[in-house]
């Protein structure tokens, strides 16, 4: 069997297209504009770029959008104090504030000060009940797990998987853990497996829906996958590139995605499958953030 290649860019491309047509519909009957603020404190390269994207994104979609870059030496006090500013800014419906932050600052903290009713990236402990309760309609849903989500209805054609086991392997706040619990409501049979998990194996070769969020290089082989089985690659890792010249890398996923495509039926690829979704769900969130403050039914993604 050769996978299809779920196509992650395109996908994105239709969510935030979604996302610009019902933004305008919003604006001419409510007048509402939904408007973002997105914090950034130091100079990391990578975060720089992702808050950049989501800038542009969000400009591209109609949006109200402020980013505020921060130096790294912010005290922890002059950051929840933006926060609360942007808490009370009627012109702001989500707020993101790119993790990670600089060691002297306690990331929990600026996480549960985030209004849950603005936290977008779903992070704050009210989303986190929330999701884990079933309440999902009424919750924030991390950007990335809402996004792979969105792949893996469209590669089983179905928003129902019942019956399905589906295997989630890393259990981090930010992916391992709302991706099982938005399985677990789609009534997938799910289990979470870890770096401490016995012959993993054996386990991810029981999988119907198999998601990697491990942070570890091309870690899921061929032999470690069911025949048919939907892959969704979460893993961004940078590896060396000898073969493109000295000192090249080249991005790769925690899926051996060449061998694993002649097993599973579906697959996304590293980079182009889940990476592109981020951006594009964190515009859908937003969107719902600002519906629900006009007391309008938010679009389904
Ligand atoms: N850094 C890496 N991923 C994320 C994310 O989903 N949200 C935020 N706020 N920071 C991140």
């Amino acid at each position: 069997m050769t996978a299809s290649i779920i196509d992650g860019k395109a996908t994105a491309a239709m969510v935030v297209e979604r996302v610009t047509l019902e933004t305008a519909r919003l604006i001419s009957n409510t007048g509402i504009v939904p408007g973002i603020a997105v914090v950034i404190v130091g100079d990391d390269p990578a975060s720089q770029v992702y808050v950049r994207s989501k800038g542009k994104r969000a400009h591209e979609c109609g949006f109200h959008s402020l980013t505020h870059k921060l130096p790294e030496d912010t005290k922890e006090e002059a950051l929840l104090s933006l926060i609360d500013e942007l808490n009370q800014d009627d012109k702001i419906h989500g707020i993101l504030v790119q993790l990670p932050l600089p060691e002297h600052i306690a990331e929990a903290k600026i996480i549960q000060a985030v209004s849950p009713d603005k936290d977008v990236d779903g992070f704050h402990f009210i989303n986190v009940g929330k999701l884990g309760t079933g309440e999902i309609a009424n919750a924030f849903v991390p950007c990335t797990p809402a996004g792979c989500m969105v792949l893996m209805r469209q590669a089983l054609g179905k928003e129902d998987f019942s019956g399905l086991n589906a295997v989630v392997v890393g259990r981090s706040n930010i992916v391992g853990k709302p991706i099982a619990n938005l399985l677990l409501a789609a009534n997938a049979t799910v289990t979470i497996a870890h770096s401490r998990t016995n012959d993993l194996p054996a386990i991810t070769a029981a999988a119907d829906i198999l998601v990697a969020a491990v942070g570890r290089s091309e870690m899921i082989r061929a032999d470690w996958v069911k025949p048919g089985a939907v892959v969704i690659d979460v893993g961004i890792n940078r590896i060396a590139a000898p073969e493109k010249g000295e000192g090249k890398t080249r991005l790769v996923g925690d899926v051996a995605y060449e061998e694993c495509a002649e097993v599973a039926s579906a697959i996304t690829p590293v980079p182009g499958g889940v990476g592109p979704m981020t951006i594009a769900m964190l515009m859908a969130t937003t969107l719902t953030a600002a519906c629900r403050k006009a007391g309008i039914t938010p679009p389904k993604f």
